[in-house]
Parts: C-alpha cells; structure tokens; sequence
C-alpha cells in the first residue's frame, strides 16, 4: 500500500520537470521561440505554425499524462487491498442431477456399476433388438425425432428410451451384469407441464443365472425405500413391453399424501414410478447371450418423475427455464 501511494507523485514530480524543461520560462521551446526573429522571412510564416503545433502537442501530452496519474491516484485512494477479495457467485446444482446422482449412489450401493450409450442411436439398438415388431407405433415419425430414414442400413434416430444401452453393454459383455444407464432421451411430443420432448431416464439392468422376478421386486422395493423413505411401499400391475416379458409397472404409495389420497395421486395413494419386468429372451439372444443359461430383469424410469415427486416439483417446463429463483431453491442440495 505504501509503495503503490509513493509511485504516483514521484511520476508527477517527473511530468512536472519535463514541463519546465521543455515548457518553462526559460525552456527549450521558449528558446526556439526566441530564436524566431532570426528565421528567414521566406519561411517564417512556415516555422511559425510548426512552432506552435509543436508546442500544443507537448502541452497535450503532459495534459494526458497528468490526468491519467490523478485518475489513477482516486481509484488507490478509494481502494482498501486489506478487504476481502469479491467472491463470484456460483452456481449450484440442478435437481435433475441431484436426483440422478442419488438414484446412482442407491444402485451402487447394492452393486451396480454406470454405463453409458450414445444420443444418437441406430434402430437395431433402439428397437430391433428390443423386440419391437416393424410396425410398432413406437417407430412412428409422430413419436421419434428421426435423423436418417434407411431402408437398408436402418434408420438413425435420437434415441427414446435409455433402455438402448442395455443392447449395447449385453452385445459387449459376458454376464453378471448389473448396471444403470442413466441418460437424456428424446421424443416427439408437444411440450406441456407432464410431457417434454427431452427427458431423462435411467435404465437397469441385473443378467445373471437364476435371476427372478423375486430378485426385481425385492431391488425395487429397496429403491423405493432409499429414495422415497423407510415407510414407502411398493405395487406391481401388470403391463406390456416388448422387451420384456413378464412385464410391470411400478406405484409407490404416494410420498405427497403418505398414501393418503391428494391431487398428485389423483386420490389413489398411488403413483407410477418405472417400467420393468424379466428380460425378454429374445432380446438376450438378440446381444448373444445365452438364454437357456442366463436369465434378468430390466427397469426403466424417468428422472424428471422421480425428482417431481421427491421435490413436489407440479410443472415440467420449470426443469428447462433456467429461472433462477427455480433453481437456487434446490443450493446446498449435494
Ligand atoms: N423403455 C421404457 C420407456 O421408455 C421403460 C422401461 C420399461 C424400461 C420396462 C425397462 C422395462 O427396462 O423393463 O418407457
């Protein structure tokens, strides 16, 4: 601090003896100025503009000069360098990413391991090996964001369910598996508070021998438990999915209501969280994987969902808005 208050009237004191060298009484240009008489008449009226010109410019200069060091020397006079730096405001996490990363601590937890698969997906791995038949309403230029329409190398599409990863980690490895693809995922929707044409899921997966439907039910329950509390009780209606068979989806007692009856549940004490249900065989003969040795459960849910009902979050738009008076209700959240 002492030094920089020391700096600027020593530069000053400099300035200012320029000035009188060069502009004084008794300075350099004063001189020229003397010697003015003794310039030829042809070209005094020449010298005589340049004399002038060249005495503004010096005096614009050290002008220059002097305001930038007494610029200079407020802003130090106004600055306290003991203060605490300014800190950045920081962001803080999105509730999408904390309600995946906690869905992921729960799996790990029980041991499953993340995988990952491309947005964009061919349509083996989107549907064909999914079991979808080639008429399926799912393949719909009305429900998919196609890339590449191809008959015979198959279309290109965004994929629509994460559950695309799980031909790719079956068609690359050997069974045990046990793993989760959480994922964004798109679809051909209007955009409303339930429903988004970009969403998030996560898919798991367990491949093993004598895998049940017990074993499925009994991880879900733990799920529900982890994320949703201890109380949380589970339901299985049956359903359909081509990949799956037998196939389920998945209520939780409402954590709004606690089973009650309110308008999340619609009055039923239950809300739908995820799809599930055995790994249809096809499906594992589809990645080469032996089905008359191995057997596993699949489950599918969406993020947005989940972190709806943990949060009592009642419109979907507000995930995407990057309103911040949103999204600083969830700071401190890990
Ligand atoms: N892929 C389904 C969807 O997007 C969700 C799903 C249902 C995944 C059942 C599964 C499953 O693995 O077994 O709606």
């Amino acid at each position: 601090m002492h030094e920089i208050d020391s700096f600027i009237p020593e530069q000053k004191e400099h300035l200012e003896q320029f000035r009188i060298k060069y502009l004084g009484k008794k300075g350099i240009i004063q001189d020229l100025f003397a010697d003015f008489k003794t310039v030829v008449p042809e070209i005094r009226k020449e010298m005589g503009v340049k004399l002038n010109d060249l005495k503004q410019k010096v005096q614009q200069k050290i002008d220059e000069h002097k305001s930038k060091f007494d610029e200079s020397e407020d802003t130090n006079a106004d600055t306290d360098l003991t203060l605490p730096a300014e800190f950045n405001e920081l962001g803080s996490r999105h509730p999408l990413s904390i309600v995946r990363n906690e869905i992921i601590s729960i799996f790990s937890r029980i041991g499953y391991i993340v995988n990952e698969g491309p947005e964009i997906e061919d349509d083996w791995h989107n549907f064909t090996a999914l079991n979808f038949p080639p008429e399926h309403p799912a393949r719909d230029m009305q429900d998919t964001f196609f890339i590449e329409k191809n008959k015979e190398q198959g279309d290109i599409a965004l994929r629509t369910h994460t559950s695309s990863v799980q031909v790719r980690v079956m068609e690359r490895s050997k069974p045990p598996i046990r793993a989760i693809f959480p994922g964004r995922v798109f679809r051909n929707e209007a955009i409303s508070a339930r429903a988004h044409c970009i969403f998030h899921q996560v898919e798991g997966l367990y491949i093993d021998k004598n895998v049940s439907f017990a074993d499925l039910k009994q991880t879900l329950l733990y799920f529900a438990k982890e994320m949703f509390g201890e109380s949380t009780q589970i339901r299985l209606r049956p359903s359909y999915f081509p990949f799956t068979e037998p196939s389920a989806e998945m209520d939780i007692s409402c954590s709004i209501c606690g089973g009650k009856g309110c308008n999340i549940c619609k009055y039923t004490g239950w809300v739908e969280i995820l799809g599930c249900g055995m790994v249809d065989p096809n499906v594992l003969t589809n990645c080469g994987i032996d089905a008359t040795e191995y057997t596993g459960f699949a489950f599918g849910m969406g993020i947005e969902r989940i972190t709806m009902l943990r949060y009592g979050i009642k419109d979907l738009r507000l995930y995407f808005e990057n309103d911040l008076r949103f999204l600083k209700q969830f700071e401190g959240a890990y």
